[in-house]
């Protein structure tokens, strides 16, 4: 931890870098309230509004699709307009989502505002890490990415005390949506006074801006001649979005998009958003439900901190594997749970017990490391679009994950579930430990060559095949 800590704070280069992950995380922090604020917001809303299950669940998952939808339209934004634009209008488009989310006097309209929200967190969850790994020199580029990850979690607690705290106050639901707009202009104002990526200037030709940005963050020993001259050589390669599925990304795309539905599929989101619901099932009540939920939601903060202090000393893959082995060992454990009417009776511990390993486990993998490693692995004139593609495969597992585990648990049983996830996630380890590559002190460019050089066999044969196929 000191040694991190060290790293990081000192010289200004440093601070600098600190405050701009800090402002540029408030992105992941409107992705963990919302994640973590609707549960509760919820039980009041269902009763101004009377709302059956359908109206209730359109108004929680609208967000997810709104959130794909964001994903896609930043993709391109994040290239046509900089990334450091993108997050100041999706800030400013989070106030008004969550200023229309407080107002709202139906469901439709509750849906309709939940959309727009969407369309802001969507942007948020995948420009935020993006922007501050390009900004972000290598040596500490795994920890301070991860800040994203970190708000999330913190973001997530928040709202669950938030929700506890008001749960007495008139018009609370509105209250608890509304407070969005304080992180929201956080992040829309906080952004303006960020400089833009370095790799994004390069891109379209402001080297000498891109310069002045490199040396409020880079050391004095650092080569920052060099650094320029890696991203310009990346910068210069030409393509478009459907080199996508060229022969030297595509692999890059599969592992990207295996990490972002492993995520979801494994079932993170049945324990933020049916936490209390699985909590309650054992017997506890709603208060003492609520209260292990806000348990679980800072073990989730707690194991990202060490996630942070560790991604770039131990390396991304094998906090990967390890955290596997830890939720793969959770779901089992809860499957037993849940199938054993003696445990039930005389072990209700165990349950929060195996919810707590769940949530460390995830918490030091598959919850940062997907984020990170999609801001990391892509060439930089396919970074954009790529990481939209990973993320709407990611907000759409979270959308079917989350609409399908109450029906799943009638269909095959609450251990059968859980059995299903754990299978999963042995699928999931078998392809990390085979496929997923480590970028711990490389550059981004390092990373783009080496994802080059892997495909270079292939390489050629299809250039030659297009070069043939241009020519016929
Ligand atoms: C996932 C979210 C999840 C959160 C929990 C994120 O990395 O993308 O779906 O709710 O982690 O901490």
């Amino acid at each position: 931890m000191a040694g991190f800590v060290t790293t990081i704070t000192k010289g200004s280069s440093n601070r600098f870098l600190i405050r701009l992950a800090t402002v540029a995380a408030l992105g992941g922090f409107l992705f963990g309230y919302d994640t973590g604020v609707i549960g509760g917001a919820m039980l009041y809303i269902k009763k101004d509004f009377h709302a059956g299950t359908l109206a209730q669940s359109s108004m929680v998952s609208a967000i997810l699709i709104g959130a794909a939808i964001g994903a896609l339209i930043s993709g391109w934004a994040a290239d046509a307009f900089s990334r450091r634009r993108t997050k100041i209008v999706s800030g400013s488009v989070y106030v008004v989502g969550a200023l229309l989310c407080a107002f709202s006097q139906n469901t439709l309209q509750m849906v309709g505002s939940r959309f727009i929200l969407g369309l802001a967190v969507g942007t948020a969850s995948f420009v935020s890490p993006m922007y501050i790994s390009e900004n972000a020199p290598p040596r500490v580029r795994g920890g301070l990415t991860t800040f994203n990850q970190l708000m999330v979690t913190i973001g997530i607690v928040v709202a669950y005390v938030v929700d506890w705290g008001l749960a007495s106050v008139s018009n609370n639901w509105r209250w608890m949506l509304g407070l969005g707009v304080v992180p929201g202009l956080a992040l829309a104002i906080g952004m303006m006074f960020l400089p833009y990526s370095p790799r994004w200037l390069v891109e379209k030709g402001r080297s000498d801006d891109a310069r002045q940005v490199l040396e409020r963050t880079r050391e004095e020993d650092d080569d920052i001649e060099q650094e320029l001259s890696d991203i310009e050589e990346a910068a210069r390669r030409e393509g478009g979005v459907r080199d996508l599925l060229s022969r030297a990304v595509k692999p890059m795309l599969v592992i990207g998009l295996a990490l972002a539905l492993f995520q979801q599929f494994v079932g993170i989101n049945t324990v933020i958003y049916y936490g209390p619901t699985i909590l309650k099932a054992t017997g506890i009540g709603d208060g003492g439900a609520l209260q292990q939920s806000v348990f679980i939601g800072v073990t989730n903060v707690v194991f990202t901190i060490i996630a942070v202090v560790l991604l770039d000393k131990v390396g991304r893959r094998v906090l990967l594997l390890t955290g596997n082995v830890a939720f793969f060992a959770a779901l089992v454990l809860l499957g037993v749970y849940f199938a054993s009417s003696p445990l039930q009776h005389h072990a209700q511990w165990l349950a929060l017990a195996a919810l707590t390993l769940y949530i460390a486990g995830f918490a030091i993998s598959l919850g940062p490391v997907f984020w990170l490693m999609i801001s990391e692995i892509f060439p930089l004139h396919l970074r954009a679009p790529a990481m939209a593609v990973c993320t709407i495969g990611n907000w759409l597992a979270n959308f079917v994950v989350s609409v399908s585990f109450l029906s799943l648990t009638n269909l095959i049983t609450r251990q059968g579930t859980f059995w299903l996830y754990a299978g999963i996630s042995i699928a999931a380890f078998i392809f990390f430990a085979a496929r997923v590559p480590e970028t711990k002190d490389k550059s981004l460019e390092e990373i783009e060559a080496q994802v080059g050089a892997e495909a270079s066999e292939a390489y050629p044969q299809e250039k030659g095949k297009r070069v043939r196929e241009a020519r016929a």
